[in-house]
């Protein structure tokens, strides 16, 4: 129907007659010429209704609408010097409009293409309609960017993109299943893969060396800014490899993507790395954001021999006092007063402060430190008049997780994270397995195939200082990806579901595929997966997943397009032989 696009023309264009196709942007009548923005996907072209140059058209220009779809042919001109828009790429030039069809029409819209502050309700309900914004289509323009990058980058460097069903059985990675039921098979259910996890592994016992798969998962569990309860995963799996050879050729990967869609190389290769042990101590997260300092300290050995009710308790119960201190900021009561709320919705029993003025430490606890504790804590944190010192006491991991929220809280509250910066870390060695309060047991931190650093067979130390050969990926404070080097023994295996407490029986009938799979010439294997969405949302700057999925779904999982989900017919039900409690 055309032979330009819209977003293509320049001054270069000047003089030549063009056949351009679709939407009507804005519309503006300035009595004897009508201006219109037409916008295609490639972006917007000023078209002039002029009745000197085309009287008929111009007539007929005056009913056009908002989004009403044409298809105009006329000829390009050079604006004059005062109307040039140079905030557009088209802006010098502007299209006289000799002849149009008016392709469609369309009724008034639910709201202005234009309007920033439109409700996200309202977007999602009418998704074809925000997404015919120009922010979004840039979104979605660069998404399928990088799946052509993903899959370029993954086949030069020798790997096969192999399909895995999403019609399977239950996956560990520790969320709910979504399941289908089988009409074939009465009562029975597949489940809907939370990874391809035991596929790829299986891959690599089929002989393949190097899988990808740009993936779909599914994963029921409560949804976040970003998580959805189906994502895309840029799935990895390497025979014959080290937890080195993973880390480097997916950090290659991650370069491309973030240089292709940052335009800028990343600011430290190789990526820095840290323990998890690490971490845990001085950032209170297993994904850092390090853009910003604001490091957690030990202060337990300060207050080993302390009076303080609160401290001597957590202490003698095995349990860490952490501090943060926010460095130059007179905080006022009220600020105090916030911070202490803030602390107590995170979860915390308490947070005390402590403020260093001209004339010394003010805060409610200072009268119970003797001099001694005061002035280790100082030397100890570095505190100097102006500083403010924030203390939590708790269970080790506790009061770390609640340091590491804390400090986030600080970070964004102060303005400390300076967004500026992107920050790469690879975190390394996590422990094997972790402790489920709910279950009363040990459950794996990544997922049960995950091989240990050192071989265990016959373990019976202390199961939390157990590591890990497992690396996760994290950026500017998110976890971009996880992986690790798996066990390819049966007998590495069968000691993993023993530390894990799972019985042979249960072992075989959930997994007995994968076991008897290992007993037949399973290579040494590992790797990873990223989210896709995630990284797509990361290199773009934007803060919700569901900006970089087309159709995404509510915090409560529903589709507001398309109603999902919804009722089913009582024959569906009947086939399926399934009766549902609530009615
Ligand atoms: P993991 O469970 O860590 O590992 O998932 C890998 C990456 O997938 C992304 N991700 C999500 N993105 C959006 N919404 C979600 N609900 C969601 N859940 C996870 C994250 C995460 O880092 N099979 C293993 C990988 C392996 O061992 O190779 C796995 O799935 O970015």
């Amino acid at each position: 129907m055309r032979d330009t696009y819209c977003g293509t023309l320049r001054k270069d264009d000047v003089a030549r007659t063009v056949t351009l196709a679709g939407w009507v942007f804005r519309r503006r009548d300035h009595g004897g010429l009508i201006f219109a923005d037409l916008r295609d996907v490639t972006g917007i072209v000023q078209i002039v209704f002029s009745p000197e140059i085309a009287k008929e058209a111009h007539d007929r220009a005056g009913d056009i609408r908002g989004e009403y779809v044409l298809k105009v042919t006329g000829s390009v001109r050079k604006r004059p010097v005062e109307t040039e828009n140079l905030n557009i790429p088209t802006g010098e030039i502007e299209v006289y409009v000799s002849d149009f069809e008016v392709l469609n029409t369309c009724k008034v819209l639910p709201f202005q293409l234009d309007d920033e502050d439109m409700n996200e309700a309202v977007r999602l309900k009418y998704r074809y309609l925000d997404m015919r914004r120009p922010e979004m289509q840039r979104i979605f323009i660069e998404r399928s960017k990088a799946y052509k990058i993903t899959r370029d980058y993954l086949t030069s460097q020798g790997f096969y993109e192999i399909e895995t069903p999403l019609l399977t059985r239950s996956t560990p990675e520790g969320a709910r299943d979504f399941i289908v039921p089988s009409r074939l098979n009465p009562s029975m259910f597949y489940a809907l893969p939370q990874s391809p996890q035991l596929f790829k592994q299986l891959l690599m016992m089929s002989g393949f060396e190097k899988y990808f798969q740009i993936a779909r998962c599914f994963r029921d569990e409560d949804l976040r800014a970003d998580r959805q309860p189906e994502f895309t995963q840029i799935d990895i799996e390497m025979s014959f490899v080290t937890r080195e050879d993973v880390i480097e050729v997916n950090e290659g990967l991650i370069i491309t993507l973030y240089e292709a869609l940052k335009g800028k190389k990343p600011p430290e290769v190789p990526f820095p790395r840290m323990t998890f042990a690490d971490a845990m101590d001085k950032y209170g997260s297993d994904k850092p954001d390090l853009r910003f300092g604001l490091t957690i300290t030990d202060l337990t050995p300060v207050f080993l021999n302390t009076e303080l009710g609160v401290f001597k308790k957590t202490i003698e119960s095995g349990g860490s006092v952490k501090a943060l201190v926010l460095k130059g900021r007179t905080l006022s009561r009220k600020d105090l007063d916030v911070a202490v709320d803030t602390a107590k919705e995170l979860g915390s029993g308490g947070l005390i402060w402590i403020r260093k003025d001209a004339d010394g430490l003010q805060s409610p606890i200072v009268k119970f430190l003797n001099d001694e504790e005061k002035s280790q804590m100082i030397s100890r944190l570095g505190v100097e008049p102006g500083d403010v010192v924030f203390i939590m006491a708790d269970k080790p991991q506790k009061v770390s997780d609640l340091m590491g929220r804390f400090r986030l809280y600080l970070g964004e509250k102060y303005g400390l994270i300076d967004k500026s910066l992107d920050k790469f870390l690879w975190v390394i060695d996590f422990p094997l397995l972790e402790y489920n309060e709910e279950e009363k047991r040990y459950v794996a931190r990544h997922h049960p195939f995950t091989s240990p650093k050192e071989r265990l067979l016959g373990f019976d130390g202390d199961y939390e200082a157990i590591l890990a050969n497992a690396y996760d990926l994290v950026f500017n404070g998110v976890e971009l990806g996880g992986g690790s080097i798996r066990n390819h023994r049966t007998e590495d295996q069968a000691e993993m579901f023993r530390l894990l407490n799972i019985k042979e029986d249960e072992a075989a009938d959930k997994f007995g595929f994968l076991l008897e799979a290992l007993e037949m010439g399973a290579p040494p294997h590992g790797g990873i997966a990223f989210g896709f969405d995630r990284i797509i949302m990361m290199f773009l700057g934007l803060s919700s997943i569901r900006d970089v999925i087309a159709f995404p779904k509510t915090q409560k999982g529903s589709c507001l397009l398309t109603g999902a989900p919804s009722r089913v017919a009582h024959r569906q039900l009947t086939e399926l032989k399934i009766r549902t409690i609530v009615d």
